[in-house]
């Protein structure tokens, strides 16, 4: 009897075994799709992009996961975006200029606002919504980090996501929330809420301390349109790094100040993946890689992250035991390498980093060392 080999196979139709509607979506844009570890968001080339009616591009890191992707849009002086509306969370980190956005509530209210340079915000779920960029000089270039490959892969119907009726007015808050002001709910360090729509400068909100993060940590969890998408920011001083830790993808990390690197390794890794950054800079840790991020700079580095399952609505089993464990030691079942049991190497790299720059090293925990 004659083997078959796999050439000899009947070709499958296509759309009929292993589709990924978010990925065929993507490609059928039209805009470029950047794929990287992490990439430099201010460097990457845009093309028009009809949807958006500016131009723009589809950032796809290496630890993107399997519910999150990234936008990039560029506005013009004078530009505006064609108006957008959608089943699937988006929040819009502006990366660079200025400008102002109309949402238009599910009660027919209009909130206007003014963002500018690390501005963050997010129209509640399927308000219809349009950015501007009023400057006759400056050009605006604004990240969308979006939940939309969750959504269009459990739907795959591009109508049920652009062109849906359903409206959620309980989503929308309070008029304060598009004004630029919000609300803080205590919880306890490294899980403290800061709720709104719209963030002005998150490179400015107070963070609170958490310690058993690392040396000097502070950090605030971002609640956006009482939404599913989690955020948080957070801040290391100078001379200080963060300790590892792990969970699962799709945490896009975008730098917002400062400059430095992370380390990435899997459990038993001889080899660190090393990626520096600087403002502008955006990557996502694979799915259960240690990373550690190090300030290797003269300045304090503040970042912001985003993924899918908020502290309010964690969505997964997977999110809970992140929130629950995330800075539980790795020897008490948790995620987290303590300072004392981690690699030689990785102190000495960053006594070796910030010497080459000048900058006094203010690890106290390793101060006999
Ligand atoms: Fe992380």
């Amino acid at each position: 009897m004659a083997e078959v080999s796999v050439s000899d196979a009947p070709a499958v139709p296509a759309g009929k075994f292993m589709v990924d509607s978010y990925l065929d979506w993507a490609r059928g844009e039209g805009v470029p799709i950047h794929e990287d570890f992490g990439l430099d968001l201010l460097a990457v080339e845009t093309r028009r992009w009809s949807r958006f009616g500016v131009d723009g591009a589809v950032i796809h890191v290496k630890g993107r996961g399997d519910c999150m992707t990234v936008f990039v849009l560029d506005l013009p002086p004078g530009a505006k975006t064609n108006p957008q509306r959608h089943i699937f969370e988006a929040a819009f980190y502006v990366l660079s200029g200025a400008g102002s956005a109309v949402v238009d509530g599910h009660g027919g209210e209009r909130h206007q606002f003014e963002w500018g340079p690390h501005s963050v915000f997010a129209p509640p779920l399927n308000t219809r919504y349009q950015l501007f960029n009023a400057s006759g000089s400056e050009p605006a270039r604004v990240a969308v980090s979006c939940n939309l490959p969750a959504v269009l892969n459990l739907f795959h119907s591009e109508k049920f996501v652009f062109d849906n009726p359903a409206t959620f007015p309980e989503r929308e808050g309070v008029q304060k929330h598009f004004m630029g002001e919000g609300d803080f709910i205590p919880v306890r360090p490294g899980k403290h809420m800061w709720e709104t729509n719209f963030l002005p400068d998150a490179s400015a909100l107070e963070l609170k301390g958490w310690g058993a993060r690392g040396a000097g940590a502070s950090h605030i969890q971002l609640i956006l349109a009482d939404g599913v998408l989690h955020s948080h920011i957070s801040a290391m001083p100078v001379g200080t790094y963060k300790k590892a830790h792990r969970h699962p993808p799709d945490v896009h990390i975008y730098i917002i100040s400062g400059e430095g690197y992370s380390l990435l390794w899997y459990e038993g890794d001889r080899d660190l993946k090393r990626v520096d950054w600087r403002p502008g800079w955006v990557f996502a840790p694979p799915d259960m890689m240690f990373h550690q991020h190090f300030n290797a700079g003269a300045e304090p580095v503040r970042y912001i992250a985003f993924t899918q399952g908020s502290v309010r609505y964690p969505v997964t089993e997977h999110m809970r035991r992140v929130y629950a464990k995330v800075d539980v030691d790795v020897k008490k079942g948790g995620n987290q390498i303590e300072y004392a049991d981690q690699d030689p190497r990785i102190h000495r790299m960053f006594v070796a980093e910030l010497a080459k720059k000048g900058v006094a090293v203010r690890m106290n925990e390793f101060a006999a060392a």
